[in-house]
């Protein structure tokens, strides 16, 4: 079985680079989009630390659903444009969020969630899903974060 796992001491950045090779691996000649979401939620959990959800939300029928995730239950449905998930993926760009109780419309899923990144995944020039971390920890996420997401969701675009 795939036994990727971050190393101890590197910078933030070489631990987004080497998720995303571990997610390039994981996904190779994997055609089944479930599947490949599944696992790439897993391995943002066993690399980045401090998240208490972490996980997909898929672009279905004009609105987000929920896709694999770890974390607790989360809600199923939201509409574009609602939230910090549906405000990525109406405008397409990435919502870095270092204190959610500031952020107008912010759906509350888990309570303990403190900070958000939501980085959408983008084919062909449409929003296909939003990758969605939390964190108990105000102010988790910083642009090293939002680029390292970012460079996940090219890399998994064509996969999911
Ligand atoms: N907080 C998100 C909702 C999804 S949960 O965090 C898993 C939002 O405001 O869109």
């Amino acid at each position: 079985m795939f036994t990727f796992a971050p190393t101890q001491g590197q910078t933030k950045a070489q631990l987004h680079a080497d998720l995303v090779e571990a997610a390039r691996a994981l996904i190779a000649g994997e055609t089944d989009g479930i599947a490949n979401m599944a696992n790439l939620a897993a391995l943002i959990w066993q690399f980045l630390p401090d998240l208490n959800w972490a996980g997909f939300y898929r672009a279905v029928g004009g609105e987000l659903v929920l896709g694999p995730f770890i974390g607790k239950p989360a809600c199923i449905r939201i509409p574009f444009g609602k939230g910090v998930c549906g405000a990525a993926a109406s405008s397409g760009k990435t919502q870095l969020v270092p204190d959610v109780h500031a952020f107008p419309g912010h759906i509350a899923c888990d309570s303990a969630s403190r900070s958000e990144l939501v980085v959408p995944v983008i084919r062909d020039g449409t929003v296909i899903a939003v990758i969605d971390l939390d964190s108990p920890l105000s102010a988790r996420f910083d642009e090293d974060d939002a680029e390292g997401i970012e460079a996940l969701a090219r890399v998994i675009a064509a996969s999911i």
